[in-house]
C-alpha cells in the first residue's frame, strides 16, 4: 500500500478519507481512464483492459445461487474426471486389500518369513496413502468421493513350483503393472476433459512414483527367480527385515 503524505493523512483523520484519500492510491484501472477514446476502444477489443467488478459479474451470481449441499469452490472440474477419481480410489483401496492378504499370509508361524510380511504391509500401507491422497484431491477440487466395495482377496499363496516368496512377488508386480496402466487411463481422462491440474497432480503425486514401483518390484522378482525356494528366500527375508 501507499504511503500516506502529511497533506493526505490529515485528510484521512479529519474523515474525509473515503472521497478525498482514494486518489492518492495508483491503481490500474485509474490508469485506464486517462488513454485517449480510440487507444480504450482498441485495448477493449483485443481485451488488453481487464475489468475485474464486470468479468466476475456471472461468477458471483453463480457462487450465490449455490446451494449449501453443493461445492463452493468447484470449478472446470468435469463429472467424467470426478468419477474416473472415485474409480482410481477404489483401485488402490482393492491393492491395498491383496497386500494385506499377502502381509497375513507371510506373517502366519508356519510360514515364518518375517521380511516378506513386512514388506507387504508396507506396501498395503503405501496403496492406501494413495487412497487418501486421491480422496484429498477430490475434495479439493469440490467433487465427492464415492467409496465403493472391496473384493474378497485371496488369503493362500503356496506355490508347489516356484515356492510362496516368488510366487507372490509376481503376483505383485502385476498388480503394480495394473496400476500403472489404471493411473495412465486416469491420466487419459483429465487430458482429454483440457484439466491441466489434474494431470499436474497424477503424474507428480502418483505416476512417477509408481513407475519406480514397478521397477522394484520387477527387481524383486529377478532376485527370487536367482535364490531358489529355501535358504535363498530366508537370506532375501533377513535383507527385509532389515530395509527401512
Ligand atoms: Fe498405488
Ligand atoms: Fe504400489
Amino acid at each position: 500500500m501507499a504511503l500516506l503524505t502529511p497533506s493526505a493523512t490529515k485528510l484521512v483523520t479529519s474523515g474525509l478519507s473515503s472521497k478525498l484519500a482514494a486518489p492518492i492510491r495508483p491503481s490500474a484501472p485509474s490508469r485506464a481512464l486517462h488513454l485517449p477514446r480510440a487507444t480504450q476502444e482498441a485495448s477493449s477489443v483485443t481485451g488488453l483492459v481487464f475489468d475485474p467488478a464486470n468479468a466476475v459479474k456471472n461468477e458471483l451470481t453463480t457462487v450465490d445461487k449455490t446451494p449449501p449441499s453443493q461445492s463452493l469452490g468447484r470449478a472446470a472440474f468435469d463429472p467424467e474426471c470426478e468419477a474416473a477419481i472415485n474409480e482410481q480410489i477404489n483401485v488402490e483401496y482393492n491393492v491395498s486389500y491383496v497386500y494385506h492378504a499377502l502381509h497375513c499370509f507371510f506373517d502366519r508361524d508356519n510360514v515364518g518369513l518375517p521380511g516378506f510380511a513386512k514388506f507387504f504391509k508396507d506396501a498395503s500401507d503405501e496403496e492406501r496413502d494413495h487412497a487418501h491422497l486421491l480422496m484429498s484431491y477430490q475434495n479439493k477440487r469440490g467433487g465427492r468421493v464415492q467409496l465403493k466395495s472391496i473384493v474378497m482377496p485371496e488369503m493362500e499363496f503356496n506355490h508347489a513350483e516356484k515356492g510362496e516368496a516368488l510366487f507372490s512377488m509376481e503376483l505383485a508386480l502385476s498388480l503394480e503393472k495394473l496400476n500403472f496402466q489404471k493411473l495412465r487411463e486416469l491420466h487419459e481422462v483429465a487430458d482429454k476433459c483440457g484439466d491441466a491440474p489434474m494431470a499436474d497432480f497424477i503424474e507428480g503425486d502418483l505416476l512417477a512414483d509408481q513407475v519406480d514401483s514397478v521397477k522394484s518390484a520387477a527387481e524383486m522378482v529377478s532376485q527370487l527367480r536367482r535364490v531358489g525356494k529355501g535358504l535363498g528366500v530366508f537370506l532375501m527375508d533377513k535383507q527385509l527385515q532389515e530395509a527401512q
